[in-house]
Protein backbone atom coordinates (compact mmCIF):
# COMPACT_ATOMS: atom_id res chain seq x y z
CA UNK A 1 0.00 0.00 0.00
CA UNK A 2 1.07 2.94 -0.72
CA UNK A 3 -1.38 5.69 0.91
CA UNK A 4 0.43 9.31 -0.45
CA UNK A 5 -2.87 11.38 -0.96
CA UNK A 6 -3.25 10.59 2.69
CA UNK A 7 0.07 11.01 3.92
CA UNK A 8 1.79 13.89 1.20
CA UNK A 9 -1.05 15.49 -0.82
CA UNK A 10 -3.85 16.44 1.92
CA UNK A 11 -4.53 19.49 0.22
CA UNK A 12 -5.40 17.33 -2.82
CA UNK A 13 -7.16 15.38 -1.30
CA UNK A 14 -9.56 18.20 -0.26
CA UNK A 15 -9.93 19.19 -3.92
CA UNK A 16 -10.84 15.95 -5.22
CA UNK A 17 -13.90 15.57 -2.03
CA UNK A 18 -14.66 19.50 -2.92
CA UNK A 19 -18.21 18.34 -4.40
CA UNK A 20 -18.92 16.49 -1.49
CA UNK A 21 -21.69 17.31 0.94
CA UNK A 22 -20.12 17.45 4.28
CA UNK A 23 -22.91 19.67 5.44
CA UNK A 24 -25.35 16.98 4.77
CA UNK A 25 -23.78 14.43 6.41
CA UNK A 26 -23.47 16.56 9.63
CA UNK A 27 -27.17 17.61 9.48
CA UNK A 28 -27.91 13.81 9.09
CA UNK A 29 -26.41 12.77 12.21
CA UNK A 30 -26.92 16.04 14.73
CA UNK A 31 -30.73 15.41 13.63
CA UNK A 32 -30.28 12.10 15.23
CA UNK A 33 -27.96 13.24 18.51
CA UNK A 34 -31.03 15.96 18.93
CA UNK A 35 -33.38 13.27 19.25
CA UNK A 36 -31.40 11.58 21.99
CA UNK A 37 -30.51 15.15 23.63
CA UNK A 38 -27.23 14.87 22.87
CA UNK A 39 -26.58 18.45 21.25
CA UNK A 40 -23.48 20.07 22.21
CA UNK A 41 -21.91 17.09 24.02
CA UNK A 42 -18.45 15.51 24.20
CA UNK A 43 -17.73 13.77 20.47
CA UNK A 44 -15.42 11.49 19.82
CA UNK A 45 -14.78 11.63 15.33
CA UNK A 46 -12.24 8.66 14.69
CA UNK A 47 -10.44 8.65 10.95
CA UNK A 48 -11.38 12.20 10.41
CA UNK A 49 -9.22 13.25 7.87
CA UNK A 50 -8.37 16.98 6.89
CA UNK A 51 -11.10 17.71 9.64
CA UNK A 52 -14.02 19.12 7.73
CA UNK A 53 -16.61 17.17 9.31
CA UNK A 54 -14.33 17.78 12.89
CA UNK A 55 -14.80 22.01 11.67
CA UNK A 56 -18.51 21.25 11.29
CA UNK A 57 -19.03 19.59 14.55
CA UNK A 58 -16.78 22.47 16.53
CA UNK A 59 -18.92 24.86 15.44
CA UNK A 60 -22.32 23.31 16.01
CA UNK A 61 -20.88 23.61 19.88
CA UNK A 62 -19.66 19.82 20.80
CA UNK A 63 -16.55 19.33 22.57
CA UNK A 64 -14.51 17.19 19.99
CA UNK A 65 -12.13 14.72 19.97
CA UNK A 66 -10.31 13.71 16.55
CA UNK A 67 -8.87 10.43 16.34
CA UNK A 68 -6.58 10.34 12.59
CA UNK A 69 -3.77 7.50 11.94
CA UNK A 70 -2.35 9.73 9.48
CA UNK A 71 -0.35 13.28 10.50
CA UNK A 72 -0.59 14.37 6.84
CA UNK A 73 -3.96 14.72 6.99
CA UNK A 74 -3.65 15.44 10.89
CA UNK A 75 -1.87 18.27 10.20
CA UNK A 76 -4.44 20.13 7.56
CA UNK A 77 -6.95 19.44 9.96
CA UNK A 78 -5.07 20.65 12.85
CA UNK A 79 -4.97 24.25 10.69
CA UNK A 80 -8.76 23.99 10.37
CA UNK A 81 -10.22 23.96 13.68
CA UNK A 82 -9.24 23.64 17.73
CA UNK A 83 -10.27 20.37 18.10
CA UNK A 84 -8.30 18.47 20.75
CA UNK A 85 -6.57 16.02 18.04
CA UNK A 86 -4.83 12.31 18.16
CA UNK A 87 -2.54 10.52 16.27
CA UNK A 88 -4.21 6.81 16.66
CA UNK A 89 -6.21 5.06 14.73
CA UNK A 90 -8.67 1.72 15.09
CA UNK A 91 -8.56 -0.64 15.54
CA UNK A 92 -7.09 -0.22 19.21
CA UNK A 93 -6.61 3.30 20.94
CA UNK A 94 -7.09 4.18 24.44
CA UNK A 95 -8.54 7.94 24.47
CA UNK A 96 -8.34 7.08 28.56
CA UNK A 97 -12.27 8.71 28.97
CA UNK A 98 -15.70 7.99 27.93
CA UNK A 99 -17.92 10.04 24.68
CA UNK A 100 -21.71 10.62 24.65
CA UNK A 101 -21.00 10.57 20.77
CA UNK A 102 -18.34 8.56 18.57
CA UNK A 103 -18.34 8.92 14.78
CA UNK A 104 -16.71 7.15 12.00
CA UNK A 105 -17.41 8.28 8.64
CA UNK A 106 -16.92 8.09 4.92
CA UNK A 107 -15.28 4.81 4.32
CA UNK A 108 -13.48 4.64 7.79
CA UNK A 109 -14.73 1.16 8.82
CA UNK A 110 -13.69 -0.20 5.53
CA UNK A 111 -9.96 0.75 6.19
CA UNK A 112 -9.48 -2.03 8.52
CA UNK A 113 -8.32 -5.84 7.38
CA UNK A 114 -11.23 -7.85 7.96
CA UNK A 115 -10.32 -9.00 11.40
CA UNK A 116 -10.42 -6.31 12.77
CA UNK A 117 -13.66 -4.98 12.36
CA UNK A 118 -14.64 -7.03 15.83
CA UNK A 119 -11.71 -5.17 17.78
CA UNK A 120 -12.81 -2.47 16.16
CA UNK A 121 -15.95 -1.93 17.40
CA UNK A 122 -14.82 -2.91 20.94
CA UNK A 123 -12.87 -0.15 21.39
CA UNK A 124 -15.35 2.28 19.80
CA UNK A 125 -17.78 0.57 22.32
CA UNK A 126 -15.53 0.85 24.67
CA UNK A 127 -15.36 4.64 24.37
CA UNK A 128 -19.21 5.17 24.35
CA UNK A 129 -20.43 6.28 27.40
CA UNK A 130 -23.88 4.92 28.62
CA UNK A 131 -27.03 6.30 27.00
CA UNK A 132 -24.43 7.52 23.93
CA UNK A 133 -24.60 6.47 20.61
CA UNK A 134 -22.09 5.92 17.87
CA UNK A 135 -22.93 6.53 14.00
CA UNK A 136 -20.48 5.49 11.46
CA UNK A 137 -21.10 4.16 7.96
CA UNK A 138 -20.20 1.12 5.26
CA UNK A 139 -18.87 2.55 1.79
CA UNK A 140 -20.63 -0.06 -0.92
CA UNK A 141 -17.50 -1.57 -2.37
CA UNK A 142 -18.01 -3.97 -5.15
CA UNK A 143 -16.44 -7.44 -4.09
CA UNK A 144 -15.66 -8.43 -7.42
CA UNK A 145 -13.92 -4.74 -8.47
CA UNK A 146 -14.88 -2.63 -10.68
CA UNK A 147 -13.80 -1.12 -13.90
CA UNK A 148 -11.11 1.98 -14.10
CA UNK A 149 -13.21 6.22 -13.77
CA UNK A 150 -11.26 8.80 -14.31
CA UNK A 151 -11.49 11.85 -12.07
CA UNK A 152 -10.01 15.54 -13.39
CA UNK A 153 -11.07 18.70 -11.15
CA UNK A 154 -9.42 22.14 -10.06
CA UNK A 155 -6.42 22.23 -7.73
CA UNK A 156 -4.53 25.05 -6.72
CA UNK A 157 -3.40 27.37 -10.19
CA UNK A 158 -4.56 24.06 -12.37
CA UNK A 159 -6.12 20.73 -12.88
CA UNK A 160 -5.16 17.10 -11.61
CA UNK A 161 -6.53 13.86 -12.89
CA UNK A 162 -6.65 10.92 -11.25
CA UNK A 163 -7.45 7.13 -12.46
CA UNK A 164 -8.78 4.58 -10.40
CA UNK A 165 -9.66 0.97 -10.42
CA UNK A 166 -10.26 -1.49 -7.42
CA UNK A 167 -9.29 -5.00 -7.93
CA UNK A 168 -9.90 -7.91 -5.72
CA UNK A 169 -7.19 -9.51 -3.86
CA UNK A 170 -6.56 -12.60 -2.03
CA UNK A 171 -7.04 -10.93 1.59
CA UNK A 172 -10.77 -11.16 0.90
CA UNK A 173 -10.18 -7.40 0.23
CA UNK A 174 -9.96 -4.95 -2.58
CA UNK A 175 -6.50 -3.10 -3.90
CA UNK A 176 -8.49 0.90 -4.73
CA UNK A 177 -5.36 2.08 -6.96
CA UNK A 178 -5.36 5.68 -8.54
CA UNK A 179 -2.47 7.09 -10.52
CA UNK A 180 -3.00 10.89 -9.88
CA UNK A 181 -1.41 13.96 -11.76
CA UNK A 182 -1.26 17.06 -10.21
CA UNK A 183 -1.15 20.47 -12.28
CA UNK A 184 2.63 20.75 -11.41
CA UNK A 185 3.62 17.63 -13.67
CA UNK A 186 4.21 15.56 -10.89
CA UNK A 187 2.54 11.95 -10.62
CA UNK A 188 2.61 9.54 -7.84
CA UNK A 189 0.29 5.84 -7.20
CA UNK A 190 -1.98 6.21 -4.44
CA UNK A 191 -3.26 2.44 -3.12
CA UNK A 192 -5.11 1.24 -0.24
CA UNK A 193 -6.33 -2.05 0.81
CA UNK A 194 -9.98 -1.83 1.41
CA UNK A 195 -12.79 -4.16 3.04
CA UNK A 196 -16.19 -5.08 1.43
CA UNK A 197 -17.45 -5.54 4.44
CA UNK A 198 -21.72 -6.82 4.30
CA UNK A 199 -24.05 -4.96 6.37
CA UNK A 200 -25.24 -7.82 8.22
CA UNK A 201 -21.66 -8.93 9.19
CA UNK A 202 -21.22 -4.93 11.20
CA UNK A 203 -24.63 -5.35 12.38
CA UNK A 204 -24.29 -8.62 14.00
CA UNK A 205 -21.02 -7.31 15.23
CA UNK A 206 -22.62 -4.36 16.95
CA UNK A 207 -25.30 -6.85 18.23
CA UNK A 208 -22.37 -8.87 20.04
CA UNK A 209 -21.32 -6.41 21.67
CA UNK A 210 -24.57 -5.36 23.33
CA UNK A 211 -25.38 -2.48 21.15
CA UNK A 212 -29.10 -1.71 19.69
CA UNK A 213 -28.33 -1.20 16.19
CA UNK A 214 -30.67 0.69 13.40
CA UNK A 215 -29.34 0.93 9.79
CA UNK A 216 -30.38 3.87 7.60
CA UNK A 217 -30.02 3.95 3.41
CA UNK A 218 -27.24 6.57 3.36
CA UNK A 219 -26.65 10.29 4.82
CA UNK A 220 -28.88 11.33 2.17
CA UNK A 221 -31.19 10.70 -0.46
CA UNK A 222 -28.17 10.76 -3.50
CA UNK A 223 -25.89 8.67 -0.88
CA UNK A 224 -25.12 4.84 -1.37
CA UNK A 225 -23.19 4.24 1.98
CA UNK A 226 -25.08 1.88 4.58
CA UNK A 227 -25.19 4.12 7.86
CA UNK A 228 -25.23 2.44 11.52
CA UNK A 229 -26.85 4.15 14.13
CA UNK A 230 -25.84 1.78 17.31
CA UNK A 231 -26.04 2.35 21.02
C1 LIG B 1 -12.08 8.50 3.00
S1 LIG B 1 -11.18 9.18 4.32
C2 LIG B 1 -12.47 10.04 5.23
C3 LIG B 1 -11.90 11.15 6.06
C4 LIG B 1 -12.93 12.07 6.67
N1 LIG B 1 -13.75 11.37 7.63
C5 LIG B 1 -13.76 12.70 5.57
O1 LIG B 1 -14.96 12.40 5.50
O2 LIG B 1 -13.21 13.47 4.77
C6 LIG B 1 -10.82 7.80 5.38
C7 LIG B 1 -10.02 8.23 6.60
O3 LIG B 1 -9.84 7.10 7.44
C8 LIG B 1 -8.53 7.18 7.96
N2 LIG B 1 -8.12 5.83 8.40
C9 LIG B 1 -7.49 4.88 7.69
N3 LIG B 1 -7.25 3.81 8.44
C10 LIG B 1 -7.76 4.09 9.67
C11 LIG B 1 -7.80 3.38 10.91
N4 LIG B 1 -7.27 2.15 11.01
N5 LIG B 1 -8.35 3.98 11.98
C12 LIG B 1 -8.89 5.22 11.86
N6 LIG B 1 -8.88 5.94 10.73
C13 LIG B 1 -8.32 5.38 9.64
C14 LIG B 1 -7.70 7.70 6.81
O4 LIG B 1 -6.43 8.17 7.21
C15 LIG B 1 -8.64 8.77 6.27
O5 LIG B 1 -8.45 10.00 6.92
Amino acid sequence: MVEQLYSEYPELYDAIQSEWDYDRDVAFVTERLDARELAGTELLEVGCGTGEHTKRFVDAGFDVTAVEPNEGMLSLAREKTDATFHTDGLPGFDIGREFDVILAIRGVINHLVPGELGPAIETLETHLAPGGVLVFDNSPLPPEGNEAALDVGTYKHGQYARVVQMTPIDTGQLSWDSLVFTPDGEFFIDSYDMTPFEDVTIAATLSQHGLAVETVAGYGPDDSRTVFVAG
